[in-house]
């Protein structure tokens, strides 16, 4: 699942947050027919962000409808409290803020124990240098190209530069993290976000909120990416 570049279609992980949740089973369903990679499952607390969405019960509930790895997004606080409940609840990667971790490697430790795949973020403000340490201990890296807790926001143009020095500071590692980026990557910006060197792309409102429907909006953003990907 984590062969990043060798694998050079890049992955879509269409962000459930913009969702119709009273229909999410057959959302999710649509956007696996047209061609998802993961479902970004955004979990908040309403205390580490100011937003409070979903469980483990909704990625229990989500795991039988769908066969695509559930990319389950921990902004919470404490997150080493929920960490078993979403490894059995299916969770396919489990990924934790690293401003929410003090004690950031036994907490990555603790999500390799369920057989999750191991993420870390960092919000727009926090400096590469607080993951740098860990980078060969985990399977991805995600960029947060907003600040977490809604979507719907635009993209912090430095966070590309962010993509870009990642990419940098793990080529030389035997088996390097993917990198993936989250919040305001649209139409308008994938290029971009691709050209930068992002391997998974999440997208919320720009697959869910879009109005030609998920399939369709899918398929054109994954001929934007695979366009700028290659070149
Ligand atoms: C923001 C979430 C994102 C969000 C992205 O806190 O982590 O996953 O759903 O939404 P868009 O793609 O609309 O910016
Ligand atoms: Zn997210």
């Amino acid at each position: 699942m984590f062969s990043a570049r060798s694998d050079s279609q890049v992955k879509i992980a269409p962000s459930i947050l913009s969702a119709d949740f009273s229909r999410l089973g057959s959302q999710v369903q649509e956007a696996e027919q047209a061609g998802a990679d993961w479902v970004h499952v955004d979990v908040m607390d309403g205390h580490f962000v100011p937003n409070i969405t979903i469980g483990p019960l909704v990625v229990k509930a989500l795991r039988p409808v769908t066969s695509l790895p559930l990319d389950v997004h921990l902004m919470i606080a404490s997150p080493e409290r929920y960490i078993e409940a979403f490894g059995q609840a299916g969770a396919g990667n489990i990924t934790v803020h690293v401003e929410t971790c003090p004690h950031l490697h036994r907490t990555l430790q603790q999500i390799r124990e369920t057989g999750s795949g191991v993420g870390v973020t960092l919000n727009p403000a926090t400096p590469l240098s607080m993951i740098e340490p860990i980078l060969d201990q985990v399977d991805l890296v995600l960029i947060m190209s907003v600040n977490p807790g809604f979507g719907g926001q635009r993209l912090i143009p430095q966070a590309l530069d962010k993509v870009r020095r990642l990419r940098a500071m793990i080529e030389d590692l035997d088996c390097p993290p993917v990198i993936e980026i989250d919040g305001g990557v649209n139409r308008s910006t994938i290029g971009d976000v691709v050209a930068a060197g992002a391997d998974v792309l999440v997208m919320g409102s720009a697959i869910f909120g879009a109005a030609e429907g998920i399939g369709p909006a899918l398929q054109a953003l994954r001929e934007l990416a695979t366009k700028n990907r290659s070149a």
